[in-house]
């Protein structure tokens, strides 16, 4: 018969991902009971990690490793850690508001350790169509991307929402030539409307554009905010700039919003292209509906002869789409908005809707309305 030690050898390695420690190394295997044919224990997860999806996917893992022993009976257990545990190995602590954390966010027995419960705009009735903006990195258009589609979308008449989900990078308010504040109303937040687009951003509540060096733990909550604490009223639609890559905060959305569907961004340079594939993965590993690849600065158009110039080389995108199994939705070309300070509603990163960049994010919002019956 196979020992505990041998269990808890064959488990290390899987993190609790907040702190990024082995679940073995703090406790948080527990109630481990060995029998000839059969192993059953509880894991622990903290609250910000306990999706349906990630409790699964938790599940999977031990009980992969487990028939690595030849156990194939395994029996798990998740549990949503308490208070006490979460402070007993270090995370949580900084949390500002740790005491007056909600209900909804902590009832373990909540779907999805109560996600759905934050916001109207996240229960299962709700009508909203969610889609994140990716990229396998920065600086590829993802923003202006995001920004320019939710604007199209309202320039067609429908209710958008936009999330600057990049916490640290978020760029949505100066995009957008955004410079109010958001109020507050009941103790609501009321988001910022700019060209038809209810925005809510970090940057609305960082002063001098200091830079945020809050810890994951702090950025998952600052999300949960953005629904739990603003009035975003009827919306068709929210999009979300979501921060680069594939690290914690995508990572947090897609389980936050596990209904939500998504578009890769990607320059079409083949490394830009390759490395937005793994974005693209990771939308599919999480289950999320990849609409399908935006190919930004696409490609130079000569003003006088509209002969068109690939800069960054050609079939990023085209191949992006095809290696995800998805559509190329819209080539953008490379040019600045025609945008004056001077004008009354100047944005520095908007193109117009009778511009010829702005023509064809209006056949991008058109088309994601075409296929994907937005209301
Ligand atoms: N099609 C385009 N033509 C010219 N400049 C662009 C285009 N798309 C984006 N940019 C510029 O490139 C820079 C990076 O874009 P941004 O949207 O901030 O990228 P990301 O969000 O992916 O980091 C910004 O300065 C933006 O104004
Ligand atoms: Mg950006």
């Amino acid at each position: 018969m196979i020992t505990r030690e041998q269990c808890i050898d064959v488990l290390q390695g899987i993190k609790e991902p907040v702190s990024g420690r082995n679940l073995t190394d703090i406790q948080w295997i527990r109630d481990m009971m060995i029998k000839p044919d059969q192993v059953s224990l509880t894991a622990i997860v903290a609250p910000d990690h306990a999706s349906a999806e990630r409790r699964e996917q938790l599940i999977e893992e031990i009980k992969r490793r487990m028939n690595t022993l030849g156990v194939a009976d395994v029996h798990v257990r998740i549990r949503i850690a308490s208070e006490q545990e979460l402070s007993a190995i270090g995370i949580y602590a900084e949390r500002p508001d740790a005491n007056e954390g909600t209900s909804s966010e902590r009832t373990p027995q909540g779907h999805g350790a109560g996600l759905e419960n934050l916001s109207p705009l996240l229960a299962e009735s709700s009508n909203v169509t969610f889609i994140a903006v990716a990229s396998g990195k920065g600086g590829v258009g993802k923003s202006t991307v995001t920004v320019n589609l939710a604007v199209a979308l309202a320039r067609l008449g429908k209710k958008v929402g936009l999330i600057d989900a990049d916490i640290y990078g978020f760029s949505v308010p100066d995009m957008m030539g955004i410079e109010d504040r958001p109020v507050i109303e009941n103790e609501r937040v009321i988001p910022i409307e700019r060209f038809g687009v209810k925005v809510m951003s970090m940057g609305f509540f960082v002063e001098d554009n200091s830079p945020v060096v809050w810890r994951g733990p702090m950025l998952g909550k600052m999300l949960r905010n953005f629904f739990q604490e603003v009035e975003w009223g009827e919306l068709d639609v929210v999009l979300l700039d979501l921060p680069p890559g594939t690290g914690d905060v995508a990572l947090d959305i897609h389980q936050m919003i596990p209904q939500s569907k998504e578009i890769i961004v990607t320059t079409p340079h083949s490394t830009a292209a390759f490395v937005a594939a793994r974005a693209g993965t990771m939308a599919i590993s999480t289950k999320h509906e990849i609409v399908g690849v935006v190919e930004n600065m696409a490609y130079l158009e000569c003003g006088s002869c509209g002969e068109k110039e690939y800069v960054f080389g050609r079939g990023g995108g085209g191949r992006l789409a095809e290696a995800l199994s998805t559509r190329l939705l819209a080539q953008i070309p490379l040019g600045a908005p025609d945008n004056h300070p001077s004008e009354p509603d100047f944005s520095p990163s908007v193109y117009k809707a009778d511009s010829t960049i702005g023509g064809l994010y209006l056949e991008l919002a058109q088309s994601l309305l075409d296929h994907e019956g937005l209301i």
